[in-house]
């Protein structure tokens, strides 16, 4: 099968709701074996019977990214389940939107720690195991807006522009040991994230966007599994952009 995952043991942050979620169970339903992790524990667990549902195999961890210790206990845990681990999708994110001038510190703090750090954490702990695996990938979920920059989110384009920085100096460190590391940076994809947007916001989105409409979470899920996929072998350090043509060149 092409751009297959059959077998391959996952771990996909954020993924309770929205992309992660639609990562996962394409990802589950292309055979491959999958800790679903997210703060929100109800969610993930629906999430895993979902998978379950499928038929693949999925276990429900409630980790908050953006803390170390309990990354690296989860890590521990994932690899005992599991056997090990091949590959990380780093999807979580949250939003904090606000102008800058009333920005407060807590929402730069936690848009850095959630989105940026969380993708360190998860990179730094699960790293060790799929340099001992035959075979690695890691796909880090950054945005366009890390690349274009929007008023009212300089919080979360530092921190997806900082995602980006990360891709390309990790896949320059591991590319000796054949593992990859790329970006994905979505536009604007149908989401809970995107859903509690005002009207007037979205519209103003979709006028950006050539092809006139939200991306779906499954299209932003088909880009990871061939990224994840053994026939990606020969792309690293990329940031591919999935937004309907809103950012080019
Ligand atoms: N929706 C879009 O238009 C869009 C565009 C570009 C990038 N992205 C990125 O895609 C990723 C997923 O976004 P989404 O739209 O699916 O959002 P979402 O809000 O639907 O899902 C995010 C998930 O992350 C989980 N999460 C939040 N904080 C966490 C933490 N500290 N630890 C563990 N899990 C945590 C949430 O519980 C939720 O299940 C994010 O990184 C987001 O920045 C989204």
């Amino acid at each position: 099968m092409l751009f297959s995952v059959k077998n391959r043991k996952v771990i996909v942050t954020g993924a309770g709701s929205g992309i992660g979620k639609a990562i996962a169970k394409v990802f589950a339903e292309a055979g491959a074996l999958i800790a679903v992790c997210d703060i929100n524990e109800d969610a993930v667990q629906i999430t895993a019977k979902e998978i379950e549902a499928i038929g693949s195999k999925a276990v429900a961890y409630k980790v908050d990214v953006g803390d170390y210790k309990e990354v690296s206990q989860t890590v521990e845990k994932i690899v005992s389940d599991f056997d090990g681990i091949e590959i990380l999708v780093n999807n979580a994110g949250i939003t904090r939107d606000m102008l800058l001038l009333r920005m407060n510190e807590k929402d730069f703090d936690d848009v850095i720690r959630i989105n940026l750090k969380g993708t360190f954490n998860f990179t730094r702990c699960a790293l060790k195991y799929l340099l001992k695996a035959d075979f690695g990938r890691i796909i880090n979920i950054a945005s366009v807006i890390g690349e274009m920059g929007n008023v009212g989110q300089a919080n979360y384009a530092a921190a997806k522009a900082g995602i980006i920085g990360f891709t390309k100096a990790v896949a320059r460190e591991v590319a000796s040991r054949k593992i990859t590391v790329n970006a994905i940076a979505p536009g604007f994809i149908k989401t809970p994230m995107t859903d509690k947007l005002p009207e007037e916001i979205k519209s103003q989105y979709l006028k950006q966007i050539p092809l006139g409409r939200e991306g779906l979470p499954e299209e932003v899920a088909y880009l990871c599994l061939f990224l994840a996929s053994e026939e990606a072998g020969y792309i690293t350090g990329q940031v591919i952009r999935l937004d309907g043509g809103m950012l080019m060149g």
